[in-house]
């Protein structure tokens, strides 16, 4: 089966050619149709940089990236992008910033307004913000302004969810929350063929294992391919998946694989 994202000999460099910062390396790797796939490694091994390619924000300097078999040439509007800072409009309620793709973006071209305001009403329960529509994002915490670009994103209906490190800002508990919510969003209670295909950047190791089908781990200087690892953890995923003895050892496994390299960053 053809893969929904592949990247093929993808390298990057930043700068001039005689002064030129090679940031990624010959990265290869596949992103399967209603896969959940996470990127783990070290700070400024790429990941970042990856992102952006596959949002169409940024292109290769050699290799391919193809979206159904075809290269990425700029943004579309089946591939939703959120990122760290999740930067909501401050002067727009929530419903405004929900609908503001859908509004003035092109996932809304040729939506009746009626449908419009159904996505959004669908999008605002799907992320448990009902009740909160008319609040603006100073009136909300940390986890509910999350919550509102999460509401942004899947407003949009992309097929394709791109996320750097989205819940990164938010305290633990929130964190762990906003975790189980992102799958039930993803579709991980529907069949494999009607999920989104998401690729999530993170830092944390658990979140990595506990979300995805496959973790990519790559190592820095230059950002390569270390090792793609397959999360074998039953779903449903919830709290018990997190007890596991499983959950654990794959945990420890891609953390054995990034280890030195984490260590080193802090040196510099
Ligand atoms: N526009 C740019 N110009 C020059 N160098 C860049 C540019 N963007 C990224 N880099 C460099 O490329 C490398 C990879 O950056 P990137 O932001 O993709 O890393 P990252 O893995 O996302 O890091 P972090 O975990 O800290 O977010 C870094 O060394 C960074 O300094
Ligand atoms: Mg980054």
């Amino acid at each position: 089966m053809m893969p929904k994202i592949a990247l093929k000999g993808v390298n990057k460099s930043f700068g001039h050619v005689n002064n030129a910062f090679v940031a990624l390396s010959d990265l290869s790797f596949d992103i399967r149709a209603g896969e959940f796939l996470a990127v783990v490694g070290p700070s400024g091994c790429g990941k970042t940089t990856v992102l952006n390619m596959l949002a169409g924000l940024d292109s290769p300097s050699s290799g391919q990236i193809l979206l159904d078999g075809v290269a990425i040439s700029g943004p579309g509007a089946e591939r939703g992008v959120m990122f760290q800072d999740y930067a909501l409009f401050p002067w727009r309620t929530v419903r405004g910033n929900i609908e503001f793709g859908l509004l003035y973006g092109k996932p809304g071209q040729g939506v009746s307004s009626e449908a419009r305001r159904k996505r959004v009403d669908d999008a605002i329960a799907l992320v448990g913000l009902s009740g909160a529509e008319n609040k603006y994002p100073h009136q909300l915490s940390g986890g509910m302004r999350q919550r509102v670009a999460l509401g942004r994103l899947v407003a949009n209906q992309p097929d394709i969810l791109l996320m750097d490190e989205p819940l990164a800002a938010l305290d633990a508990q929130t964190r762990i929350i906003l975790q189980e919510e992102l799958l039930r969003i993803w579709g991980q209670d529907t069949a494999q063929e009607t999920r989104r295909t998401v690729m999530f950047v993170t830092h944390g190791i658990d979140e990595a294992v506990f979300l995805a089908d496959r973790v990519v781990v790559l190592s820095s200087h230059p950002g390569r391919l270390k090792a793609i690892v397959d999360i074998d953890l039953p779903r449903p995923r919830n709290g018990e998946t997190r007890k596991s003895a499983r959950f654990a050892e794959l945990s420890q496994e891609i953390w054995e694989l990034i280890r030195e390299e984490a260590y080193r960053a802090t040196m510099k």
